[in-house]
């Protein structure tokens, strides 16, 4: 059973919004030390954070802080980028950044950091949302549905070795993500995270955060015109 008392945690994109609130809840919840990893790392004024720089899109980056950080248990990739293009006319450069970014980027910390896991019999927490499951998001949506099938790829491998691999599902919350977006009702960051450590340390394989992603996540057994009503007259001129 995973607990975050006395684990050392690393959470990348720890500045973020959601990031500080990994950070805080981590300690308050008894972690002995947090990684706090971030491009442009900063003082957190606390004995127990230890600020890490780390770019999760550059190899080198990412090789040097698992070669400082080696004690680590807990690791959460949360660092994540939102582009607005479409998928079609939209800057190809932007789709190839969130994959960097929000696939490849928890992809190579995971690897990098899985030895240290496997030592301490740790955890993995991979942010990703729920448009994983929704494709509203375009080239977002591509990438973190990327990492959902991640998520379960590496569970499957890392869960014989003792170390749990827990996906966070999530819709809109109230970061600077959606600065300028006019969004009625969001999640509050303090509840997410407090959701995801109650799931992390209750060896839960899955975190939906909130009942639209749950409404979602049921939708995926059904037709496609469930989760896109925009699609229903098409569908059922295709099925004619
Ligand atoms: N907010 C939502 O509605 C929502 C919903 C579902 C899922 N999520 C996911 O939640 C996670 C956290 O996002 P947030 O909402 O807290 O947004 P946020 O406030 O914009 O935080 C994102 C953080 O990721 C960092 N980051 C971006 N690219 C990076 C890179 N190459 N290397 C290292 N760090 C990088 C950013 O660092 P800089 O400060 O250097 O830019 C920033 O601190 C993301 O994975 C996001 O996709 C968010």
């Amino acid at each position: 059973m995973t607990t975050l008392i006395n684990a050392v945690v690393l959470v990348t994109g720890a500045n973020g919004g959601l990031g500080q609130q990994f950070v805080q809840q981590a300690l308050n919840r008894g972690a002995a030390k947090v990684y706090a990893a971030a491009r442009t790392p900063r003082d957190w004024g606390n004995d127990r954070i230890v600020p890490l720089q780390l770019d999760v899109t550059d190899p080198t980056s990412v090789r040097s802080a698992a070669d400082q950080a080696t004690d680590v248990t807990v690791v959460v990739n949360n660092a994540g980028i939102l582009r607005r293009g479409s998928l079609t006319e939209g800057p190809l450069a932007d789709i190839r950044e969130q994959m960097e970014t929000n696939l490849f980027g928890a992809i190579h910390i995971t690897r990098d950091f899985a030895p240290a896991l496997k030592a301490h019999g740790g955890a993995v927490i991979n942010v990703a949302s729920v448009l994983s499951w929704l494709a509203i998001g375009k080239g977002y949506s591509v990438s973190k549905a990327a990492l959902w099938a991640a998520t379960n790829a590496f569970r499957l491998e890392l869960a014989p070795e003792g170390v749990q691999v827990l996906g966070a599902y999530l819709a809109f919350t109230d970061t600077p993500m959606n600065d300028g977006m006019t969004i009625p009702e969001m999640n509050r960051p303090a509840d997410v995270v407090n959701e995801v450590y109650d799931g992390l340390e209750s060896d839960a394989h899955e975190v939906l955060a909130d009942e639209t992603t749950r409404t979602v996540r049921e939708g995926l057994s059904s037709d496609v015109g469930v989760l896109y009503p925009a699609l229903r007259s098409e569908t059922t001129e295709l099925q004619r």
